[in-house]
């Protein structure tokens, strides 16, 4: 039988291209987008797909359990890769309500529209749910990550995420649904919205606007490009082990600051202008409200049962990213003025 994969949030940054790789990669398989199109859901992300004929896009909110159960139905569907999240930590922190309610709630609401589905039958069934390293908590300076861990969130985001990680593992203990959990350092690449670090100071670089460093730009994390996060889910919800949780990172731990004058470099350099010409944009700011200090994960599981590795050097995938960014100045403008929601009308409505 053909697999019939539900991706929720494939109009956001990573799930735009799991769900790229997954229609190119999968002819033969039907994939439905199903995203609500917040504020960081843009279907011109999926231009190059849309027209496929494997491709299916559904506007709808995963905490609507009727329509996310009907939609499992009409598509028969026989595996979910569960992306659909409010993902910015900044925004948890002023508003964790809707945090709690996407992020628990929406996938306590997909857990039991499966589970109801699937009921007389899990066989060859999967429950992928796409988590983070944040749920982990913080570390100090040294060790990793690994998927046994023991949770310690920190922020409203990690806590909600962390909910939803225990509401997956709770649904395939008590009701043997058949789910995977994989938790993944920080994304970088095209088509992030312009709050996250990396394109929010490509565009400050670019238009010569402040740089705002939270506290001295200590704080550690650990990049992985995109595409590769998209190529683990691949490898994971083909042959990872029911029940299990793998990592996911590249062991690639940079400082914000480095990573800041590195960026700044780069950009300069593609602009034109003179080295460390936009150094003097940096600027200090009050620390992010109960800042995480570093993440670093051992995703040596994942490589050592799956084969999987990251496939580009940060540099070079940093390179790629601010060129990706600089070449589309329109993508940044209609995301920055809301315009690309437009998009969805033209399209979508009849
Ligand atoms: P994003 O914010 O770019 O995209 C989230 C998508 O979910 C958007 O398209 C949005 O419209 C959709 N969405 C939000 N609420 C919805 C709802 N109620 N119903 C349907 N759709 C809804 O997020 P991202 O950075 O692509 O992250 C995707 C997933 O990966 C999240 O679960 C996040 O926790 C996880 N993750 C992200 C990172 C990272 O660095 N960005 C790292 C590890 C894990
Ligand atoms: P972010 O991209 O928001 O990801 P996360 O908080 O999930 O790791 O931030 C990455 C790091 O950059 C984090 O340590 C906070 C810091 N940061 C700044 O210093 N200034 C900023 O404007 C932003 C958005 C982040």
């Amino acid at each position: 039988m053909e697999k019939s994969i539900l991706i929720t949030g494939g109009a956001g940054f990573i799930g735009s291209h799991v769900v790229r790789l997954f229609t190119r990669n999968y002819p033969g398989a039907t994939i439905i987008n199903l995203d609500n199109l917040t504020y960081a859901g843009n279907l011109e992300n999926l231009r190059d797909v849309e027209k496929h004929p494997n491709y299916h896009f559904i506007k709808a909110d995963i905490c609507d359990y009727e329509q996310v159960k009907t939609i499992m139905a009409e598509f028969a569907v026989t595996g979910i890769i569960h992306l659909a999240a409010e993902s910015h930590v900044d925004r948890s922190i002023t508003d964790p309500f809707i945090f709690a309610k996407t992020n628990i709630l929406g996938t306590l609401s997909l857990l039991q529209a499966a589970k109801e589905y699937w009921k007389n039958d899990c066989h060859g069934r999967l429950f992928y749910h796409v988590s983070t390293d944040e749920v982990y908590g913080s570390l100090e300076h040294g060790g990793f990550f690994t998927e046994t861990t023991p949770y310690d969130p920190k922020s409203p985001y990690s806590a909600s995420k962390a909910g939803s990680d225990h509401f997956v593992r709770a649904f395939h203990n008590t009701y043997k649904l058949p789910v995977v959990i994989s938790n993944c350092s920080n994304n970088y690449g095209p088509c992030q919205f312009p709050e996250k670090l990396i394109p929010l100071f490509i565009n400050n670089i670019r238009h010569n606007r402040p740089l705002p460093v939270y506290g001295r730009g200590e704080n550690v994390r650990d990049w992985l490009f995109v595409e590769d996060h998209a190529r683990a889910i691949d490898v994971i919800f083909h042959n990872g082990k029911i029940g299990d949780t793998y990592n996911i990172g590249g062991f690639n731990e940079w400082k914000n600051i480095d990573l800041i004058k590195t960026m700044i470099k780069i950009v300069d350099r593609l602009l034109g202008r003179p080295e460390g010409a936009s150094e003097k944009l940096i600027t200090y700011v009050t620390d992010r409200a109960g800042h995480d200090l570093r993440y670093a994960i051992d995703s040596s599981k994942l490589k050592n049962e799956l084969g999987w590795e990251p496939s580009l050097q940060f540099e070079e995938g940093l390179e790629k990213t601010v060129r990706w960014y600089l070449d589309n100045q329109p993508w940044l403008d209609k995301i920055t003025s809301g315009d690309y929601q437009k998009y969805y009308e033209q399209m979508y409505t009849f």
